[in-house]
């Protein structure tokens, strides 16, 4: 018998139409409901039916019940599958209203061509999600791209909170740092800061407003240091006069102390993009960039100031929202990503036919001097190279013209080069992914703890997930050491995906 979970639905009354997205806590689903509605079913991973159901998820839903605004993503319905012997929920699936984009897919499809007033409306309904959430004290805390959801009536929101919290401005507790995806992480979560509040979102929106003009993440570091020094090389290296604070941010024993000095030259960096995307320079819009990519947390833009900047009154006015045309093709992150795939495969695999077919005496690698050769990095050259310089009777590999082409990690393609430039987890893992081992975090990091989050009563039910363990009997309670596994719960899910 189906055991009942009151205040959810039952799955059966959605039906699953085709996949749109791939996270850290699961796939994502266009549906619909049996009454017709389009939907988006996010499925939470539940590792172990065991371990109960993942505090982080409550945490995530709970916030998104409290939050009401146009440009803040709603969570219409829960949907639970259950079945097994205890008649468990088995299956959870989060229900928000259907959303035709991301920014990110937008960005990334080039026959998308957004207008400048179509970016000033996306870049104002940002700014007033944000500073709706600011105003409520919650910080998001993984402002990207991929998060920001487009509907065809031209209405952003701004969706994933699996790391979003409340806080409080004037507590002195500890946060971690170890939040927000790295391409779009500020300085001072970068150099290790705990204290910190706003003004962390602010730094990922003025990424996200770069981006839109670039079309591509603005500062993409390869560690934690490589993005520091990336983001130093453009926006000037830190210094006792704009930052006074700034060497009180270094917690962690790993950061590097010292960096090469570099001018700001931001707006000098951005402004030749604007020709790139058929727009004049815009200087306004770069003003309000270089005010919200500014180094020192406490002189950044706040949304409530971005919003007031005069870019927002300069012709061309923000579209409103009905009035921008709708996109045909539904574009997500991950389909853009899976297309762009597809795509690198089909073009290495003709090619690779190209090559197998070529008559060997016309090669053009046999015409090359040998320093002219292309390098092969990891030792030995394959052995099709064994015969340059017209070594008789070594054969040549060949390769059946159709034969399907391995595609390895790494390699351009499904799980490559799109990812990889857009910062987007999981496919770019280690270049804009969300912290994991590769973000230099320090050995242990994992039993870090956020101390200020607001104790909650204890439910027996919930018992934290696998990686909250670590601060286990410490400080805090089984709901402190769940909190704290909210990042690691993540890493796990990574380093099991690759
Ligand atoms: N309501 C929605 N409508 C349409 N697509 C959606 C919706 N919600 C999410 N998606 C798509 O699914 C992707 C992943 O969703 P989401 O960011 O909520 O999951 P996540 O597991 O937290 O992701 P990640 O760890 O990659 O940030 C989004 O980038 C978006 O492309
Ligand atoms: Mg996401």
């Amino acid at each position: 018998m189906d055991r009942i979970f009151p205040g959810c639905s039952n799955f059966a009354d959605y039906h699953l139409i085709n996949q749109v997205g791939e996270g850290t806590f699961g796939e994502v689903h266009k549906g619909e409901s049996k009454s017709g509605e389009v939907v988006a079913l996010k499925r939470l991973r539940i590792e172990k039916e065991t371990e109960g159901f993942p505090i982080t998820a409550i945490r995530e839903i709970k916030l998104l019940k409290q939050l009401q605004h146009p440009n803040v993503v709603s969570l219409v319905d829960m949907a639970v599958k259950s079945y097994g012997r205890t008649g468990a929920a088995s299956e959870v699936y989060m229900v928000f209203p259907y959303m035709e984009h991301d920014l990110s897919g937008l960005i990334d499809n080039p026959s998308v061509h957004m207008d400048m007033g179509q970016i000033k409306s996306y870049s104002q309904q940002l700014f007033k999600g944000l500073e709706y959430l600011h105003r409520h004290y919650i910080l998001h805390r993984d402002l990207k791209c991929a998060n920001l959801l487009i509907n065809n009536r031209g209405v952003l929101m701004i969706a994933d909170f699996g790391l979003a919290r409340p806080y409080d401005p004037n507590s002195t507790s500890k946060m971690t740092s170890l939040v927000v995806t790295r391409w779009y992480r500020p300085p001072e979560l970068l150099l290790g800061a705990y204290h910190y509040g706003s003004a962390i979102d602010l730094w990922g929106a003025g990424c996200i407003l770069g981006e839109m003009i670039k079309r591509k993440a603005l500062f993409q570091g390869n560690s934690d240091t490589e993005q520091l020094t990336t983001i130093f090389s453009v926006c000037g290296s830190p210094n006792d006069i704009d930052w006074p604070e700034w060497r009180d941010c270094m917690t962690r024993p790993e950061t590097i102390r010292e960096f090469p000095q570099h001018p700001r030259q931001l707006k000098e960096t951005l402004r030749p993009f604007f020709e790139q995307c058929r727009f004049a320079p815009d200087d306004l819009m770069l003003d309000l960039i270089n005010q919200l990519l500014v180094l020192r947390p406490e002189s950044r833009l706040t949304a409530t100031g971005a919003l007031e900047h005069p870019w927002f009154i300069q012709p061309p006015l923000p579209t409103p929202p009905e009035k921008i045309p709708p996109i045909q093709q539904d574009c997500h992150e991950y389909e853009v990503r899976k297309a762009k795939g597809e795509a690198a495969a089909a073009a290495a695999a003709a090619a690779a036919a190209a090559v197998a077919n070529e008559p060997r005496g016309r090669h053009p690698h046999y015409h090359m001097h040998p320093q002219q050769q292309p390098h092969y990095h990891g030792g030995a050259p394959p052995p099709s190279r064994a015969g340059h310089g017209g070594q008789p009777g070594i054969p040549l590999p060949t390769r059946p013209a159709n034969a399907p082409i391995p595609v390895s990690r790494g390699f351009p393609s499904a799980s490559g080069s799109a990812a990889a430039s857009r910062g987007g987890a999981p496919a770019n893992r280690g270049y804009g992914a969300r912290p994991t081992e590769h973000d230099g975090a320090e050995p242990g990091w994992e039993n870090r703890q956020e101390r200020d989050y607001p104790l909650e009563a204890p439910d027996r039910r919930v018992r934290p997930s696998a990686g909250g363990g670590g601060g286990g009997g410490a400080a805090g309670g089984p709901y402190r050491s769940a909190d704290a596994g909210r990042e690691p719960a993540r890493r796990v899910e990574h380093r099991s995906r690759y």
